[in-house]
C-alpha cells in the first residue's frame, strides 16, 4: 500500500467516529508498504496489509476470497478486465464506453475515491487528473489485478471464443495512465477507512445496486467528499436484485414506500437535498446515460445502459 494513502486512513468499525489508523511495517519498498498492519486504537482492529494490499474492513477476513462472490471469479476477473481495457487491446466496441466515463470526470481533482473500482480503469483515469487516486473494492481478486497492472503496466488474458476455445488479448496502459499516483485497496464502500473531506473527486459507478444498503453507501461517499470544490460521478443501471439488496433497502424499483418509483428520480433528489440526508446539497451540471459492455465469448456480448449524474458542489 502506498504510503499517501496513511494520512487519510480511519478505522472503518469505529464509524461515525473518525480514529485515525497507526501503522506499523513490516517491509516497505520505495514508499510501498509491502507487508504490516494498520491498528486502531480504539477499537484494537488489525487490518492487514499483505503483498501491498491493505484489507481495510470491519471484519478483515471477510472479503470476497476463495470464489465466495461471483466478483471474486477468475472468468470475472478476465470479463472485467475486457470491459475496462479491449480498446487498448484494439477491441474497438469498448473504447466509446471509457472516454465517455473519462469525460465525466473533473479535469483536475487533487484525490479522487473510485468506490468499487474492480479492475480499474477509471482508476487510474483519476490518478491521471490529480495528486493520487485510490480504488477499492470488495473484492480481493480485483483489486490484486488492479495492483498488479501498475506495476507491471501491461497485461495478456483471454476470454472464451467459442465452447473451450479461449481468445487473447493483451494491452498497455499508455503513458497517461499513471502507476504511482494510483493505489487499490480492499475497502467496503459503505464503511469507508478515509477521513472526512479526504476526496475533491468521488465516483460510484455501476455499484449502488450491487450494495446490501445503497443509502449508507451515498451517505459515505458524501462524508468523504469536499464540502466546496467537489465533483461527483454517479453511474447505475439500476438493475436491483434482491441477491445484492434486500427489497427494503432498494432506492427506486417498487411501487410503495419512500423510496418508490425510478432509482434516478430518487438518488438525485438526495443528492439535492431531499430528507437533508446529504449535506451540503449537490448540483447536477450534467444528466447522460452511457452504454458499457461485458463479453462472454465471441458472440455474446451484452450491452448494458447506466443512467448517469454528475455533480458539483
Ligand atoms: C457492477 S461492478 C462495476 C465495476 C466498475 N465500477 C465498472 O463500472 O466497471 C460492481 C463492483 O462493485 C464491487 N462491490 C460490490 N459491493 C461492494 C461494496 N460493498 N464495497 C465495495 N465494492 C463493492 C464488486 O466487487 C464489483 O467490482
Amino acid at each position: 500500500m502506498k504510503t499517501f494513502l496513511l494520512p487519510h486512513l480511519i478505522c472503518p468499525a469505529c464509524l461515525p467516529a473518525e480514529i485515525p489508523l497507526k501503522i506499523d511495517r513490516s517491509r516497505e519498498d520505495r514508499g510501498d508498504i509491502v507487508s504490516g498492519k494498520l491498528s486502531c486504537e480504539k477499537c484494537r482492529r488489525i487490518f492487514p496489509i499483505r503483498e501491498g494490499i491493505a484489507f481495510l474492513l470491519i471484519d478483515p477476513d471477510s472479503y470476497r476470497g476463495g470464489g465466495q462472490s461471483r466478483y471474486d471469479d477468475t472468468e470475472m476477473v478476465n470479463r472485467y478486465l475486457w470491459s475496462h481495457y479491449a480498446d487498448l487491446a484494439g477491441v474497438l466496441s469498448t473504447g466509446e464506453a471509457n472516454s465517455a466515463w473519462a469525460e465525466c470526470l473533473a479535469e483536475t481533482a487533487t484525490t479522487a475515491l473510485d468506490t468499487g473500482c474492480a479492475v480499474g480503469r477509471l482508476t487510474f483515469e483519476m490518478g491521471s487528473r490529480g495528486r493520487w487516486a485510490v480504488g477499492c473494492d470488495l473484492s480481493l481478486n480485483f483489486v490484486r489485478m488492479a495492483r498488479l497492472l501498475a506495476t507491471e503496466r501491461r497485461c495478456t488474458f483471454s476470454l472464451p471464443l467459442e465452447g473451450n476455445l479461449r481468445e487473447s488479448f493483451s494491452f498497455e496502459l499508455p503513458e497517461h495512465l499513471c502507476s504511482d499516483t494510483v493505489e487499490f485497496v480492499v475497502a467496503n464502500a459503505q464503511a469507508l477507512p478515509f477521513a472526512r473531506e479526504t476526496f475533491q473527486q468521488t465516483a460510484s459507478v455501476n455499484l449502488l445496486d450491487r450494495v446490501s444498503y445503497p443509502l449508507a453507501h451515498l451517505y459515505e461517499m458524501n462524508r468523504v467528499a469536499h464540502k466546496a470544490g467537489a465533483s461527483f460521478l454517479f453511474a447505475d443501471p439500476f438493475s436491483w436484485s434482491a441477491v445484492s439488496t434486500p427489497e427494503d433497502k432498494w432506492l427506486g424499483g417498487t411501487a410503495t414506500g419512500p423510496y418508490r418509483g425510478r432509482g434516478l428520480d430518487n438518488v438525485r433528489s438526495l443528492l439535492q437535498g431531499k430528507d437533508r440526508i446529504i449535506a451540503p446539497v449537490w448540483n447536477i451540471i450534467r444528466e447522460t446515460r452511457i452504454s458499457w459492455a461485458m463479453r462472454t465469448h465471441t458472440n455474446h456480448t451484452e450491452i448494458i445502459t447506466s443512467e448517469v449524474l454528475v455533480s458539483t458542489r
